[in-house]
């Protein structure tokens, strides 16, 4: 049982009250862990276009003036606060919450735990996962992967989608280290990534779809080396930095190297990562700094 926190921005905000929704589609709702980060608020976006009732999962308060048409609950899944009153009454979790430094077995322990224990009659249980976490033997992807277990002997219904390195965070690993003279990235590993918006649009679909165990993996278009893809996102964003390879110790990147993350049969994503660089401002052509 987690203990629901007595803050009185803890809990679901529905239509109407202190949270002030605008008003909410009918219906039980679909709950967005995560629906503030980067694949979670597409998510929610997609729902909100699909007329779909949506609660949205954040360890924050609703942010003053926040009117757009979704319920609110604030709740922190690695302390146990405000889950009980987050999953009252859902049809539906797309559950996209993580955090790096945490635990994501626990937290999804929480999670279904806080379902199992009340009254809700959850329909369906969508987790998103990532490719190769049983052949990358990183802690994090072993916590992604225990998750993945925890899921599903809990007895609930679930899907479960794995998928490659988002565009957004392939770009991330080279912006990150602008103000460096130099930029470094892992020599002789590929990545493939996939566009966040395609993954939930993946994602709205599976979770409208009947319970259907673990899918198809789901990659981006293109596999290319992590060299290229950091020059790309330099040439885009940054310039005059220069790329240098650094060959990593150790398993989890003899695994990488292996292309343990990869899923080039299933390349299914269809805009490039040049295509992210142009939407997101990149080849726009941004002052080279
Ligand atoms: N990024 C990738 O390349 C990639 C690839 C494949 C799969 N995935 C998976 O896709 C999912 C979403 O990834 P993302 O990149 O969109 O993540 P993200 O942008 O880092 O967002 C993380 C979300 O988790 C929430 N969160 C963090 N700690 C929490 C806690 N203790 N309790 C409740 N909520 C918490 C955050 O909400 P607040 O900050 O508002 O509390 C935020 O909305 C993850 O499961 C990830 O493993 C990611």
């Amino acid at each position: 049982m987690n203990t629901d926190s007595t803050d009185s921005t803890a809990g679901a905000e529905g239509t109407g009250g202190a949270g002030g929704t605008g008003g909410a589609a009918p219906g039980r709702p679909v709950l967005v862990t995560g629906g503030t980060g980067t694949l979670g608020r597409q998510v929610v976006r997609r729902l909100l276009d699909r007329q779909r009732a949506v609660r949205v999962m954040s360890r924050r308060a609703r942010p003053a003036g926040d009117r757009a048409p979704y319920e609110w609950a604030s709740c922190d899944l690695a302390k146990g606060r405000g889950i009980d009153a987050a999953v009252a009454g859902v049809d539906t979790i797309v559950h996209c919450a993580t955090t790096l430094t945490g635990d994501d077995e626990a937290a999804a322990r929480r999670l279904l735990g806080a379902v199992r224990e009340s009254d809700t009659e959850l329909r369906h249980f969508v987790y998103v996962s990532i490719v190769g976490i049983d052949r990358v033997p990183l802690g994090y992807y072993r916590r992604k992967l225990a998750a993945e277990g925890v899921l599903e002997s809990s007895g609930l219904p679930y899907t479960v989608l794995r998928t490659t390195q988002f565009h957004d965070l392939i770009a991330l690993m080279a912006t990150c280290q602008r103000r460096l003279p130099v930029v470094f990235t892992l020599s002789g590993v590929s990545f493939q990534p996939v566009d966040s918006g395609e993954v939930a649009d993946r994602l709205v679909e599976l979770a409208q779809a009947e319970p259907a165990g673990r899918v198809a993996d789901m990659g981006g278009p293109e596999v290319r080396t992590a060299r290229d893809l950091a020059r790309s996102t330099l040439d885009a964003y940054v310039r005059r930095r220069r790329v240098v390879p650094l060959r990593l110790p150790g398993r989890a990147f003899g695994a990488y190297r292996a292309g343990g993350h990869l899923a080039p049969e299933r390349a299914v994503g269809r805009l490039t990562f040049e295509d992210h660089l142009a939407a997101t401002g990149g080849s726009a052509g941004r002052p080279a700094r």
